[in-house]
């Protein structure tokens, strides 16, 4: 009988992801080393810092400041990219696919950023890249629709994609807390990237959006023609007004796709969601993903989309893919036919209007406090024929203002963005006016 093979695996990165990774594959690798019929070798991982503490006991001589130790040890078949960025960790993800390695990353921001570049790599070099954990954490989100559901064509893909932003809304919403406390809170738990800029802008939602547009249609979706907007702006009022009307402040990725007309969207944004809506409970750091297919109907994958764990969780999947892969010969991941049949599927898609795109809308303003102010308001809404349907008036007594919150039956973004600018043309309206798209799957 011949001994089974030895399978190594390195680690780029021992942060928030990369710690989780070591521990949970130390703890569970006989038992998905006899699972698979290998051994499994976790080799090395590297570091920039060796002095500082982490959680997990790893032996010294398997920690490394030089990453080209771990990608060129002709021993490490799986390489798992986990440090984050998208200069270094481009460097290494070509070095180590040019070498035919098998990359698994969590790393949105490099995919979404320089996509088609790594799979020409997959492609001429024969390695995989494999990136479960670039998109909701712990939810097999890219798995579902590369396989389970890969009958359907989707018009429509929303989610709730970025944890940080989740647990921020849920603790201001629930706990009264500020948006820098809870902010703070999603660093310390780990939630938040690098520079949690790119949480709370929506640039990380927008970065997963982008790959989920991607998988499901093919074209990667330019920065410049998506709506990408973040939570900053959100204060207690909306919260208020969200909870009296049966609504949830959700930061959504919304992705449609018109099949006949053949353009897609993609947007980021804060939005106000009906109670109803499945994504209305999803709390916390979790995630969700509803995808609506013309064979399934609508789907719903919900789960903990960030942190160590649950991440862990999405990159050991890959790893085990892999090494099925690597064993049996049958390919994991996205093959060549795979990959050259989205490109094509990819030229036949354009980016749609945003301006057509219509839902009902919240505003709220910040209005001088004196008689005739609501006329004024009111003017602007019906020049440009636009409904109100529900008004809340908030008093700031001995303090010169007012705050209203008004909701508009359903209505155009170009038509919205005149009624703005009607908006902050008057004196009367005293701070840029925050506006919230109201998610209805219909419109
Ligand atoms: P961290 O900042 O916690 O960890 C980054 C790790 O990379 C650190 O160990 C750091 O070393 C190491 N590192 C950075 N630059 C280099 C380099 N040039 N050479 C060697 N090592 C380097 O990040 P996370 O673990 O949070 O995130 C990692 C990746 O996973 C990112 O792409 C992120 O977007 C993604 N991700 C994160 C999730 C999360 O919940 N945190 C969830 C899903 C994806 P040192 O420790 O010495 O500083
Ligand atoms: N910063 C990201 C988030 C990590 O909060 O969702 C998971 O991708």
């Amino acid at each position: 009988m011949t001994s089974p093979r030895t399978i190594g695996i390195g680690l780029l990165g021992l942060g928030t992801v990369g710690q989780g990774v070591w521990k949970h594959l130390s703890e569970k690798q006989n038992d998905l080393a006899s699972r698979l019929g290998v051994n499994l070798d976790l080799r090395r991982a590297a570091v920039r810092n060796l002095r500082k503490a982490r959680s997990v006991k790893i032996p010294k001589n398997k920690i490394t400041l030089d990453p080209y130790e771990v990608i060129d040890d002709p021993k490490v078949h799986v390489v798992c990219e986990l440090i984050g960025g998208t200069t270094k960790a481009r460097e290494l993800t070509l070095r180590a696919l040019r070498l035919g390695k098998v990359v698994v990353s969590a790393n949105k921001a490099l995919l979404c950023e320089h996509g088609p570049e790594i799979f020409a790599a997959v492609r001429k070099h024969g390695g995989q890249f494999l990136f479960e954990a670039s998109v909701a954490g712990g939810v097999p989100i890219i798995k579902a629709l590369r396989e389970g559901l890969v009958a359907n064509r989707f018009d429509l893909i929303v989610g709730i994609l970025n944890g940080t932003c989740n647990h921020i809304l849920t603790r201001m919403g629930e706990d009264g807390l500020s948006f820098a406390d809870a902010l703070k809170e999603a660093q310390a738990l780990g939630y938040a990237e690098a520079n949690p800029t790119l949480d709370v802008e929506g640039i990380d939602a927008f970065h997963k959006a982008s790959i989920l547009a991607w998988l499901a249609h093919g074209k990667w979706a330019p920065r410049q023609r998506a709506l990408v907007e973040g939570i900053r702006n959100i204060g207690p009022a909306d919260i208020d007004f969200a909870r009296r009307f049966g609504l949830a402040l959700k930061h959504l990725a919304v992705i449609r796709r018109d099949f006949n007309a053949g353009w897609m969207t993609v947007g980021v944004y804060p939005a106000l969601v009906p109670n109803r809506e499945i994504l209305a409970r999803v709390s916390g750091v979790n995630n969700g993903i509803t995808l609506r297919g013309d064979v399934v109907g609508a789907t719903t994958l919900a789960g903990r989309g960030a942190g160590g764990d649950a991440t862990a969780s999405a990159v050991i999947g890959d790893i085990v893919d892999a090494i099925a892969a690597l064993t049996s010969g049958a390919r994991q991941g996205l093959s060549s036919d795979d990959l050259a049949s989205r490109e094509r599927l990819g030229k036949s898609v354009r980016m749609g209007d945003l301006d057509e795109i219509i839902s009902p809308f919240y505003l709220r303003l910040s209005l001088l406090d004196k008689a005739g102010v609501s006329e004024g308001i009111y003017r602007i809404f019906s020049k440009y024929k636009v409904s109100i349907a529900r008004v809340i008036q908030y008093e700031h007594p001995n303090q010169g203002r007012g705050t209203v919150t008004l909701s508009t039956y359903p209505v155009s973004e170009a038509k919205m963005a005149k009624v703005l600018k009607g908006l902050k043309s008057l004196k009367t309206v005293l701070e840029e006016p925050v506006v919230l798209r109201i998610f209805s799957p219909e419109t």
